[in-house]
Protein backbone atom coordinates (compact mmCIF):
# COMPACT_ATOMS: atom_id res chain seq x y z
CA UNK A 1 0.00 0.00 0.00
CA UNK A 2 1.10 3.25 -0.94
CA UNK A 3 1.91 5.90 1.80
CA UNK A 4 0.76 9.10 2.07
CA UNK A 5 4.34 10.72 1.47
CA UNK A 6 4.97 8.79 -1.63
CA UNK A 7 1.63 9.64 -3.04
CA UNK A 8 1.64 13.16 -2.92
CA UNK A 9 5.86 13.13 -3.69
CA UNK A 10 5.79 14.55 -7.03
CA UNK A 11 7.80 12.94 -9.41
CA UNK A 12 11.08 14.40 -10.24
CA UNK A 13 10.74 15.46 -14.06
CA UNK A 14 7.51 16.99 -12.93
CA UNK A 15 9.44 19.12 -10.97
CA UNK A 16 12.19 20.39 -12.85
CA UNK A 17 12.51 23.21 -14.86
CA UNK A 18 10.00 25.78 -15.44
CA UNK A 19 7.21 26.02 -18.38
CA UNK A 20 8.77 27.90 -21.18
CA UNK A 21 5.78 30.24 -22.38
CA UNK A 22 4.78 32.39 -24.85
CA UNK A 23 2.75 34.97 -24.01
CA UNK A 24 1.34 36.60 -27.02
CA UNK A 25 -0.15 39.73 -27.32
CA UNK A 26 -2.92 40.35 -29.54
CA UNK A 27 -3.44 43.30 -30.37
CA UNK A 28 -1.33 46.29 -32.04
CA UNK A 29 -3.85 49.14 -32.58
CA UNK A 30 -2.83 52.43 -32.01
CA UNK A 31 -3.93 53.45 -28.24
CA UNK A 32 -4.39 49.91 -27.42
CA UNK A 33 -5.34 48.69 -23.72
CA UNK A 34 -3.58 45.06 -24.15
CA UNK A 35 -0.47 45.75 -22.25
CA UNK A 36 -2.00 46.60 -19.55
CA UNK A 37 -3.85 43.67 -19.33
CA UNK A 38 -0.66 41.80 -20.38
CA UNK A 39 0.98 43.81 -17.45
CA UNK A 40 -1.00 42.37 -15.20
CA UNK A 41 -0.86 38.73 -16.41
CA UNK A 42 3.09 38.55 -16.11
CA UNK A 43 2.79 39.98 -12.83
CA UNK A 44 0.70 36.75 -11.81
CA UNK A 45 3.02 34.47 -13.74
CA UNK A 46 6.05 36.20 -11.51
CA UNK A 47 4.53 35.36 -8.59
CA UNK A 48 4.72 31.38 -9.50
CA UNK A 49 8.13 29.55 -10.19
CA UNK A 50 6.42 26.76 -12.84
CA UNK A 51 6.76 29.25 -15.63
CA UNK A 52 9.39 31.21 -17.67
CA UNK A 53 7.65 33.79 -20.13
CA UNK A 54 8.27 35.57 -23.05
CA UNK A 55 6.53 38.03 -24.43
CA UNK A 56 5.77 38.49 -28.24
CA UNK A 57 3.85 41.62 -29.05
CA UNK A 58 1.64 41.22 -32.48
CA UNK A 59 2.61 45.29 -32.46
CA UNK A 60 6.24 44.67 -32.66
CA UNK A 61 6.59 42.21 -35.56
CA UNK A 62 5.26 43.48 -38.99
CA UNK A 63 3.96 40.48 -41.34
CA UNK A 64 1.99 40.96 -44.64
CA UNK A 65 -1.48 39.33 -44.79
CA UNK A 66 0.43 37.73 -47.89
CA UNK A 67 1.44 34.76 -46.46
CA UNK A 68 4.69 32.86 -48.44
CA UNK A 69 6.50 29.70 -48.28
CA UNK A 70 9.44 31.65 -49.65
CA UNK A 71 9.48 35.33 -47.54
CA UNK A 72 11.84 38.13 -48.55
CA UNK A 73 14.61 38.83 -46.68
CA UNK A 74 12.29 41.98 -45.26
CA UNK A 75 10.01 39.38 -43.86
CA UNK A 76 12.48 36.50 -43.26
CA UNK A 77 13.59 39.21 -40.54
CA UNK A 78 10.20 39.97 -39.29
CA UNK A 79 9.54 36.02 -39.28
CA UNK A 80 12.25 35.57 -36.73
CA UNK A 81 11.68 37.96 -34.17
CA UNK A 82 8.60 35.54 -33.62
CA UNK A 83 8.96 32.23 -34.86
CA UNK A 84 11.78 30.78 -32.91
CA UNK A 85 10.22 32.15 -29.61
CA UNK A 86 7.21 30.36 -30.48
CA UNK A 87 8.69 27.21 -31.60
CA UNK A 88 10.90 26.68 -28.96
CA UNK A 89 7.80 27.45 -26.18
CA UNK A 90 6.18 24.63 -24.49
CA UNK A 91 3.03 26.38 -23.70
CA UNK A 92 1.21 29.64 -25.01
CA UNK A 93 -1.07 32.01 -23.64
CA UNK A 94 -3.03 34.55 -26.45
CA UNK A 95 -3.97 37.69 -24.72
CA UNK A 96 -7.20 38.69 -27.00
CA UNK A 97 -9.42 41.99 -27.20
CA UNK A 98 -12.88 41.50 -28.77
CA UNK A 99 -12.82 43.21 -32.39
CA UNK A 100 -16.37 43.14 -33.72
CA UNK A 101 -17.31 39.46 -31.63
CA UNK A 102 -14.09 38.02 -32.83
CA UNK A 103 -10.46 38.18 -32.53
CA UNK A 104 -7.75 40.73 -34.30
CA UNK A 105 -6.94 40.49 -37.63
CA UNK A 106 -3.11 41.03 -36.31
CA UNK A 107 -3.58 38.07 -34.25
CA UNK A 108 -5.07 36.57 -37.20
CA UNK A 109 -2.25 37.42 -39.15
CA UNK A 110 0.34 35.33 -36.68
CA UNK A 111 -0.93 32.23 -35.88
CA UNK A 112 -1.42 32.21 -39.88
CA UNK A 113 2.25 32.58 -40.67
CA UNK A 114 2.97 29.31 -38.30
CA UNK A 115 1.79 25.46 -38.16
CA UNK A 116 4.08 22.85 -36.48
CA UNK A 117 5.14 25.65 -33.93
CA UNK A 118 1.56 25.39 -32.49
CA UNK A 119 1.41 21.70 -32.95
CA UNK A 120 0.78 19.50 -29.64
CA UNK A 121 0.85 22.37 -26.93
CA UNK A 122 -1.64 24.01 -25.05
CA UNK A 123 -2.93 27.34 -24.97
CA UNK A 124 -4.51 29.46 -22.27
CA UNK A 125 -6.96 32.69 -23.19
CA UNK A 126 -6.85 35.87 -21.85
CA UNK A 127 -9.72 38.11 -23.19
CA UNK A 128 -10.73 41.17 -22.88
CA UNK A 129 -13.46 43.97 -24.16
CA UNK A 130 -16.90 45.64 -23.83
CA UNK A 131 -19.57 43.63 -22.58
CA UNK A 132 -18.87 39.77 -23.39
CA UNK A 133 -15.29 40.44 -21.76
CA UNK A 134 -13.98 39.34 -24.93
CA UNK A 135 -15.54 35.46 -24.58
CA UNK A 136 -16.67 35.40 -28.33
CA UNK A 137 -13.32 35.83 -29.42
CA UNK A 138 -11.97 33.35 -27.12
CA UNK A 139 -14.75 31.04 -28.50
CA UNK A 140 -13.41 31.94 -32.04
CA UNK A 141 -9.59 30.64 -31.13
CA UNK A 142 -10.81 27.85 -29.73
CA UNK A 143 -11.27 26.97 -32.77
CA UNK A 144 -8.90 28.33 -35.09
CA UNK A 145 -6.44 26.49 -32.39
CA UNK A 146 -8.14 23.12 -33.04
CA UNK A 147 -7.35 23.11 -36.61
CA UNK A 148 -3.27 23.69 -35.29
CA UNK A 149 -3.39 20.50 -33.18
CA UNK A 150 -3.02 23.04 -30.25
CA UNK A 151 -5.39 21.99 -27.54
CA UNK A 152 -6.44 25.08 -25.71
CA UNK A 153 -7.28 24.92 -21.61
CA UNK A 154 -10.65 24.94 -20.26
CA UNK A 155 -10.68 27.90 -17.96
CA UNK A 156 -9.81 31.20 -18.87
CA UNK A 157 -9.27 35.11 -17.56
CA UNK A 158 -11.77 37.62 -19.26
CA UNK A 159 -12.36 41.29 -18.58
CA UNK A 160 -15.39 42.90 -19.38
CA UNK A 161 -15.53 46.39 -19.89
CA UNK A 162 -11.78 46.29 -19.50
CA UNK A 163 -10.65 49.80 -19.52
CA UNK A 164 -12.80 50.88 -16.58
CA UNK A 165 -11.76 47.36 -14.63
CA UNK A 166 -8.29 48.52 -14.34
CA UNK A 167 -7.26 51.30 -11.90
CA UNK A 168 -4.63 54.56 -13.28
CA UNK A 169 -1.91 52.27 -12.08
CA UNK A 170 -3.03 49.22 -14.21
CA UNK A 171 -4.16 46.98 -11.47
CA UNK A 172 -8.28 45.71 -11.47
CA UNK A 173 -10.13 47.15 -9.21
CA UNK A 174 -11.42 43.57 -8.50
CA UNK A 175 -8.16 42.07 -7.46
CA UNK A 176 -9.34 38.80 -5.50
CA UNK A 177 -11.72 37.34 -8.79
CA UNK A 178 -8.91 37.87 -11.85
CA UNK A 179 -5.94 36.70 -9.33
CA UNK A 180 -7.76 33.49 -8.79
CA UNK A 181 -9.34 32.91 -12.42
CA UNK A 182 -5.31 33.03 -13.76
CA UNK A 183 -4.20 30.81 -11.19
CA UNK A 184 -6.91 28.16 -12.36
CA UNK A 185 -5.57 28.59 -15.95
CA UNK A 186 -2.42 28.66 -14.97
CA UNK A 187 -2.48 25.45 -13.02
CA UNK A 188 -4.23 23.99 -16.11
CA UNK A 189 -2.20 25.62 -18.57
CA UNK A 190 1.17 23.77 -16.56
CA UNK A 191 -0.35 20.69 -16.24
CA UNK A 192 -0.85 20.18 -20.14
CA UNK A 193 2.14 21.79 -21.23
CA UNK A 194 4.50 19.25 -18.74
CA UNK A 195 1.83 15.86 -20.36
CA UNK A 196 2.31 17.58 -23.87
CA UNK A 197 5.94 17.98 -23.78
CA UNK A 198 6.37 14.34 -21.84
CA UNK A 199 4.04 12.82 -24.76
CA UNK A 200 5.74 14.76 -27.45
CA UNK A 201 8.88 13.31 -26.23
CA UNK A 202 8.22 9.84 -26.28
CA UNK A 203 6.63 9.45 -29.61
CA UNK A 204 6.18 12.43 -32.49
CA UNK A 205 2.87 13.84 -32.70
CA UNK A 206 0.97 11.68 -35.42
CA UNK A 207 -2.08 14.31 -36.36
C1 LIG B 1 -12.67 47.65 -34.14
C2 LIG B 1 -13.21 47.37 -32.77
C3 LIG B 1 -14.27 46.50 -32.60
C4 LIG B 1 -14.74 46.19 -31.32
N1 LIG B 1 -15.76 45.28 -31.21
C5 LIG B 1 -16.12 44.88 -29.98
C6 LIG B 1 -17.06 43.83 -29.83
O1 LIG B 1 -17.56 43.29 -30.78
N2 LIG B 1 -17.40 43.45 -28.58
C7 LIG B 1 -16.85 44.02 -27.48
O2 LIG B 1 -17.18 43.63 -26.38
N3 LIG B 1 -15.95 45.02 -27.58
C8 LIG B 1 -15.56 45.46 -28.80
N4 LIG B 1 -14.61 46.44 -28.93
C9 LIG B 1 -14.02 47.01 -27.73
C10 LIG B 1 -12.64 46.39 -27.49
O3 LIG B 1 -12.72 45.03 -27.17
C11 LIG B 1 -11.91 47.14 -26.38
O4 LIG B 1 -11.83 48.49 -26.75
C12 LIG B 1 -10.51 46.59 -26.17
O5 LIG B 1 -9.89 47.35 -25.18
C13 LIG B 1 -9.69 46.64 -27.44
O6 LIG B 1 -8.41 46.09 -27.21
P1 LIG B 1 -7.10 46.95 -27.52
O7 LIG B 1 -7.29 48.27 -26.82
O8 LIG B 1 -5.96 46.17 -26.93
O9 LIG B 1 -7.03 47.13 -28.99
C14 LIG B 1 -14.14 46.79 -30.20
C15 LIG B 1 -13.08 47.69 -30.37
C16 LIG B 1 -12.60 47.96 -31.63
C17 LIG B 1 -11.43 48.90 -31.78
Amino acid sequence: MKTATAESTVPEQMSESPVRVAVVVGSNREGRFGPVVAGWLLDRIGERDDFLPEVLDVASVELPTALSHSPSPAVAAELAKVTPALADADAFIVLTPEYNHSFPAGLKNLIDWHYGEWRAKPVALVSYGGVSGGLRAVEHLRQVFAELHAVTVRDTVSFHGAGAAFDEAGHPRDAVGPAAAAKTMLDQLGWWARALKEARGKRPYGG
